[in-house]
């Protein structure tokens, strides 16, 4: 039996642009097929951002949605983070903009800028804050527009991403044993970094460099290579951590790149593929938001129940990669 203190995930929600483009509509405007993109990426389709769809309005319906589903108000809410690499302003943090428009001024709050691995960083940085008192209660946000910084023309990556955003509640809590169903809490993360292959995967723009905001360049088959190796690696050292098996996972919710990097990195683990939940066909590759809205799509279609054991994993620019595993 081991209590820790630490925190625990209290609700979820999620928001998306209106508008849906399907791979046949991208395939009207450059030399693609809905055959490749399926074939080669799962993808079906991806939600766009319109003119007056932002990073933040995004963030700030997933937060509404997500203190909601919790039963809570703004005010309950003393830290937020929002992961994005598609930030409203190169400053301030989407994160103050979002406190502002939920009306809960005064607390922490800051941006985390580590791509798709973003709510990885986020959750287990307000897991920290919220073990070391800093706040009761946080929301932790993943929401990007990658579409503001795709290049239309670059067949090899407009056609992967899209935009929306996911976010959690929560909660600082005493958890007893959740390893052993005792009660929900995260029982344990670890994250990584890679510097050195800054150039597989970047934004050929930047305000100190070019003064642009720049476009997403992606070496896709390298990326594909190291993101199986990195994910089984990390999610084999949070499984050891926490001292439960590969068997005891009930979800495993990851970052929605490829449905066959999902495959390859559950088949690596031993995880049969009906415990992962896959919404890259719906949603693309939504960079930080990918996790907390595939998160929450599976938490309301009922798939993932109270008493789960949740396994969340990501991999992106940087690179950067991590895994959280988690008991709701
Ligand atoms: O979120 C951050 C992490 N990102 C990822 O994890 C992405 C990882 N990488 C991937 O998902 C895959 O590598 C891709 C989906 C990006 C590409 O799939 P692939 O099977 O690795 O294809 P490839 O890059 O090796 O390209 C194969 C062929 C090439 O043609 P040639 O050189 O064989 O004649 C490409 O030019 O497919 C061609 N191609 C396309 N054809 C039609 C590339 N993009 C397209 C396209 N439509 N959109």
């Amino acid at each position: 039996m081991v209590n820790v203190t630490g925190s625990r995930i209290l609700g979820s929600g999620s928001a998306l642009p209106e508008r849906i483009v399907s791979n046949a509509e991208l395939a009207a405007q450059i030399d693609t097929s809905d055959e490749w993109i399926v074939e080669r990426t799962g993808i079906r389709q991806r939600y766009i951002a319109g003119e007056s769809e932002t990073t933040a309005s995004l963030a700030i319906k997933a937060a509404q949605a997500a203190l909601n589903d919790a039963g809570l108000t703004a005010s309950d809410i003393g830290l937020i983070i929002v992961a994005t690499a598609t930030p409203d302003n190169t400053f301030p943090a989407t994160a103050t903009k979002v406190q502002n428009a939920l009306g809960c001024n005064g607390g922490v709050a800051f941006d985390v800028a580590a791509v798709c691995s973003g709510f990885l960083y986020a959750l287990t940085t307000a897991d920290s804050l919220l073990t070391t008192g800093m706040a009761k209660r946080a929301m932790v946000i993943g929401a990007e527009t990658f579409s503001r910084i795709l290049d239309w023309e670059d067949r090899t990556t407009c056609v992967l991403f899209g935009d929306g955003a996911g976010a959690v509640v929560m909660e600082a809590a005493d958890c007893v044993d959740p390893a052993h169903e005792g009660g929900p809490g995260i029982l344990a993360s670890r994250l990584h970094a890679d510097g050195a292959n800054h150039d597989l995967l970047y934004v050929d723009g930047g305000p100190s460099t070019t003064q642009t905001v720049g476009h997403l360049r992606m070496k896709g088959r390298e990326v594909f290579r190291h993101a199986v190796v990195n994910l089984s690696s990390v999610l084999n050292e949070v499984i050891e951590d926490a001292g439960v098996s590969a068997q005891d996972i009930d979800w495993v919710v990851p970052h929605q790149a490829n449905a066959r990097i999902l495959d390859a990195t559950a088949k690596k683990l031993g995880i049969p593929p009906e415990k992962v939940v896959v919404t890259v066909d719906q949603h693309a590759n939504t960079s930080a938001a990918s996790v907390p809205l595939a998160f929450d799509v599976a938490r309301r279609d009922g798939r993932i129940k109270p008493g789960d054991l949740v396994m969340f994993e990501a991999m992106g620019g940087g690179f950067t990669w991590g895994a959280s595993l988690v008991r709701v």
